[in-house]
């Protein structure tokens, strides 16, 4: 398989991922055998993080390690040339010379890409503003295969911040791919989903409907979201669409479906649903060791 970048899930087809998602099975067996693993032995992942992040910096760290690899990076600008005015394409030429490969989160959408003109490693899309978040789609794909034993056919419901949610933009696409998909969004009025995603989902005629109150009759996958205060150019709108929805026991107590959330979590999901067997959400963040290491060996065999 041939992948200079990932910077979009939309620069791959259903073939790419599902051997993405073959390559992160074998990882995960991997994982679980607790061998010593050599394959990324000399190499060095730089992970450039503009913005925050626990679960994608470090499960980038920890499969770069698990692999036998070296990690450098910065998780704070604050620290970086960026201060004295440094662009982001002498940075990442900078890094090209220093490290194998390159992870980046960044509050721009398109700022990957732009990484990706001046890199001369493969560059990974941590993250770019509100727009895509390809690893993250990856392993929530990942999630859906091993907790609902399939992807073609299911019927899943996106809650909460569907306007800035970069997770949920970068899934419904994902899915569009795979057949018999059924979306259910449900968002306030203010954070219904963007006309370019059901643009997107009409071209691959892909079942979709929206609605303004929870309702998960026939769903197999419930997608949680934070509602992300910063990505609100007015606050005031934030406040007041804040703590719209949050799924509780009566929701999904007694119901044939799992939930996932790409977390970090506010108050959108009641800690009581943390003990029901449906909720996989931590799961779903462990899976993202495998998925990234599968993408770095992807990568770097190339
Ligand atoms: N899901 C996710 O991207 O989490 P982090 O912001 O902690 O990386």
């Amino acid at each position: 398989m041939k992948l200079n970048h990932l910077i979009s899930i939309k620069d791959i087809g259903k073939k790419e991922v599902l051997k993405i998602l073959e390559e992160s099975e074998k990882m995960e067996n991997l994982l679980h055998s607790k061998k010593a693993v050599k394959i990324m032995d000399g190499k060095i992942l730089a992970t450039l993080f503009y913005e925050p992040s626990t679960r994608t910096r470090l499960s980038f760290e920890t499969a770069m390690k698990r692999l036998g690899g070296a990690v450098i990076g910065f998780t704070d600008i604050k620290n970086t040339s960026v201060m004295k005015g440094e662009t982001l394409g002498d940075t990442i030429r900078v890094i090209s010379d220093y490290a194998d490969i390159i992870a980046i989160r960044h509050p721009y959408e398109g700022s990957a890409r732009l990484a990706s003109e001046y890199a001369t490693v493969p560059i990974i899309n941590a993250g770019d503003g509100s727009n895509q978040h390809p690893t993250q789609t990856l392993l929530d794909l990942y999630t859906i295969k091993r907790e609902v034993g399939k992807i073609d056919g299911i019927n899943i419901a996106f809650i909460g911040d569907l306007k800035y949610g970069r997770t949920v933009h970068s899934l419904c696409h994902a899915l569009s791919l795979f057949n018999n998909i059924k979306i259910t969004f449900i968002s306030p009025e203010e954070l219904r989903i963007p006309k370019e995603i059901i643009s997107d989902l009409e071209k691959n005629n892909t079942e979709f409907c929206e609605k303004g109150h929870i309702d998960l009759k026939g769903i197999d996958v419930v997608y949680m979201t934070r509602i992300q205060k910063e990505r609100f150019p007015d606050l005031n709108e934030y406040q007041r669409v804040r703590g719209t929805y949050k799924l509780t026991l009566k929701h999904v107590e007694n119901k044939n479906l799992i939930i996932m959330h790409p977390l970090p979590r506010v108050d959108e999901i009641d800690p009581r649903v943390d003990n029901l067997p449906q909720a996989k959400y931590f799961k779903q963040s462990f899976y993202g060791v495998p998925v990234r290491m599968a993408i770095l060996k992807i990568l770097l065999e190339n």
